[in-house]
């Protein structure tokens, strides 16, 4: 495919261009700081690599579902293994899967000066804390991604749902946030981010049923048994939050109250009522499943783990999620997916 001069999403804004330094340069990485470059931010790249190779042979080329193609030659990406010395970005923003926030912020401190503002742009609840205890000099703030991003091809990555970023509100983010919306990424601004977190992780606790199953999301979801399995994940985290008064943000179509009565109508029903759910393309699957078919760490502890502490905190029980947790704990690359009826019965459901 030929290289083409990538079209930003707006203007880029007036005044100086920021310089963002994305830790962890896979595919949230590459798709948050590929359109940030596009606007005319001064991206870099930190990776391994297995990603960066790729892209200093072939260039970074980002599609959505949306049917939008942006390219950005290899000579225009700066690339690195490590955090350049010296560099003293305006933002960095942290992409690395959960397992490894705390070894990435102690690279971080040691590089950067001190204050730099760390927007996490992980899964989980408690990446930004991890980050804070590991690196205590830098100003950590906590994001949410609501799409998901897959890998078509080396360089290639695809966007294949949709949302908007969340941010925590921070007057250091203030200066940036027109470059995000240039960027085709306009942020939401909230106060408090853990109720949005909360939102985002009920339909994380998807990730494992679909890593499990072996199958795209879409297929998946469209099995009735494998959702009842994700239902039951999602109740009993329900249950606690109450228990814990935290009241999780909608992130989806669907109310997260609502969202165990959705998932366990019949297919027929699921399939009309969830119809903006089910906007996926047909090969999407969780970062989880790839994850399981590379023998990865999982974000396992950042999600089901999740719920097992606030259970402990609570001093109560969360039997589906351990168990859910156990499976994927124990699951090696010989595993065969699990079909929908095995799942429920391994839960107890
Ligand atoms: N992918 C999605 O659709 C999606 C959607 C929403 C949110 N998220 C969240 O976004 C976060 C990132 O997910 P992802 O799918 O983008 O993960 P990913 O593709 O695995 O990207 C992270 C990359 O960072 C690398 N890395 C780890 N530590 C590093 C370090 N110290 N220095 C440089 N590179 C380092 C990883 O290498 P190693 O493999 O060697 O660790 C990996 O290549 C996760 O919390 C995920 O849950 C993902």
């Amino acid at each position: 495919m030929a290289a083409r001069a990538p079209k930003p999403a707006a203007p880029p804004p007036a005044g100086p261009a920021p310089t963002v330094l994305v830790m962890g340069a896979g595919l949230i990485g590459c798709w948050l700081g590929g359109r940030l470059q596009a606007a005319g931010a001064t991206v870099h790249l930190v990776g391994r690599p297995r990603m960066l190779q790729p892209l200093a042979a072939q260039g970074l080329t980002l599609t959505d579902l949306d049917d939008g193609q942006l390219q950005l030659p290899a000579a225009q990406l700066q690339l690195h293994e490590t955090v350049p010395a010296g560099l003293q970005p305006d933002l960095v923003l942290l992409c690395v899967k959960s397992g490894a926030t705390a070894g990435a912020a102690a690279e971080l401190a040691a590089a950067l000066p001190a204050g730099t503002l760390v927007l996490s742009m992980q899964n989980g609840i408690s990446n930004a804390d991890l980050g804070q205890t590991a690196a205590p000099g830098l100003t950590w703030l906590r994001g949410m991604v609501p799409y998901n991003v897959a890998e078509l091809g080396p360089g290639r990555l695809h966007r294949g749902t949709s949302g908007q970023l969340v941010v925590q509100a921070h007057a250091g983010l203030a200066p940036w946030l027109p470059w995000f919306t240039a960027a085709g990424l306009p942020l939401d601004v909230h106060d408090d981010l853990m109720p949005v977190q909360w939102g985002k992780l009920l339909l994380n606790l998807n990730n494992a049923v679909n890593a499990l199953s072996g199958l795209p999301l879409r297929e998946q979801l469209l099995n009735s048994d494998y959702r009842h399995c994700t239902a039951a994940l999602v109740s009993e985290t329900l249950f606690l939050l109450k228990q814990a008064g935290i009241r999780p943000a909608r992130v989806s179509a669907v109310r997260p109250g609502m969202l165990p009565r959705m998932l366990r109508l019949p297919t027929p029903l699921f399939r009309l009522l969830a119809r903006r759910m089910l906007r996926i393309d047909a090969q999407a699957r969780s970062s989880m499943a790839d994850d399981l078919a590379r023998n990865r760490t999982t974000e396992i502890d950042a999600i089901q783990g999740e719920v097992l502490r606030l259970a402990t905190r609570l001093n109560q029980l969360a039997p589906t999620n351990a168990r859910m947790s156990q499976l994927v704990r124990s699951w090696s690359p010989r595993s065969q997916p699990l079909s929908g009826r095995s799942l429920r019965k391994f839960l107890n459901l």
